[in-house]
């Protein structure tokens, strides 16, 4: 292990921490702060040439102070002579636009792959992409893991009996499907019309959920609006207890007093890929972590070991 080095920007140290412990290795040190004028300073207080270098940094809220201290950082390890340089991203933002889906717009996680790329990543380690075909916005190794087994840990010990795993929209399906085989669960789906960037309407429910326990499963969470806009027709098509499952807490704006204020769920389960600090207050808002999942994936890559295990 003495090779392998774990770096942290300020998006989420705690995770970062967490993964060292997992790994019995402490976290290496670099200053990552800000001049005078607000630009970004980094200093890597270590030695890394030769190293095998990992640096922990979601590109959360704020995503342009964060992404741009992870591209510093890059740029600081490779011209220290960092051997290898992987950047994990547990929430990898910018991923909503990932197509031309309209005239003159831009696709900023093709766009944000470029950048990583030539910022110094050789490889990258991420958890739930928004969209699966992100990972061929790059053209170096990316491994992508889900949190799946971790949200499973979680639900195995509420013991729920007739659940049905319910996407939100139609483009979370294969996630679904994916959640309901583990969960050995049935599957249902909202038919979701997107009125503009931040509002849905919630429509037509496919599969049986009267009478069932319902969980929701989405990458991430970010207004709130698509997952109280599922719970009320969950409800209204007589769902029993409401449960969410949603790998990434962006929770802007309002998001976590409006699903405190939301009695129909009963509890939302978030990972700590993303800091949740404000969330963590509340009750009906659960945090399970990442952890082990990420420092498994970086102790076998490291080792040149299979990960493959670790996407079941
Ligand atoms: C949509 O494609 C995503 O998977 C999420 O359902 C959506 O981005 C969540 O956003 P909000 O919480 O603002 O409705």
């Amino acid at each position: 292990m003495d090779k392998l080095m774990v770096f942290s920007g300020n998006a989420n140290l705690n995770l970062a921490k967490e993964i060292c412990k997992y790994l019995k290795i402490r976290l290496s040190d670099a200053l990552v702060t800000r001049f005078s004028e607000g630009e970004i300073r980094v200093k890597i207080n270590e030695n890394v040439r030769g190293k095998d270098v990992f640096v922990i940094q979601p590109t959360c809220p704020p995503p342009n102070e964060n992404l741009m201290e992870l591209l510093i950082m890059l740029d600081a390890l490779k011209r220290a002579s960092a051997y290898r340089i992987t950047a994990v991203i547990p929430y990898f933002g910018y991923a909503r636009q990932d197509r031309k889906d309209q005239p003159r717009v831009p696709i900023t996680a093709k766009l944000v792959a470029n950048l990583l790329t030539v910022a110094g990543a050789d490889r990258i380690l991420t958890i739930d992409l928004h969209a699966g075909q992100i990972q061929g916005f790059f053209d170096i190794p990316l491994d992508h893991l889900y949190a799946v087994g971790v949200f499973l840990d979680y639900f195995k010990k509420l013991k729920l009996k007739d659940i049905t795993v319910v996407s939100p929209d139609v483009g979370g399906i294969k996630m679904a499907r994916a959640y309901a085989k583990r969960f050995a669960a049935e599957l249902a789906i909202i038919d979701k019309r997107r009125i503009s960037p931040e509002r849905t309407e919630a429509m037509h429910i496919l599969g049986e959920v009267k009478n069932r326990n319902v969980i929701i499963v989405d990458d991430l969470i970010a207004t709130g609006g698509s997952l109280i806009d599922a719970i009320t027709v969950l409800k209204k098509a007589g769902a029993k207890d409401i449960y969410a499952a949603i790998t990434h807490g962006v929770l802007s704006g309002d998001a976590v007093k409006n699903i405190d204020r939301c009695n129909d769920l009963k509890e939302l389960v978030i990972t700590d890929t993303i800091p949740l600090i404000e969330a963590k207050r509340y009750p009906r808002i659960k945090v399970v972590s990442v952890a082990s999942l990420l420092g498994e994936a970086i102790r076998r890559i490291h080792f040149e070991e299979s990960v493959s295990s670790l996407f079941d």
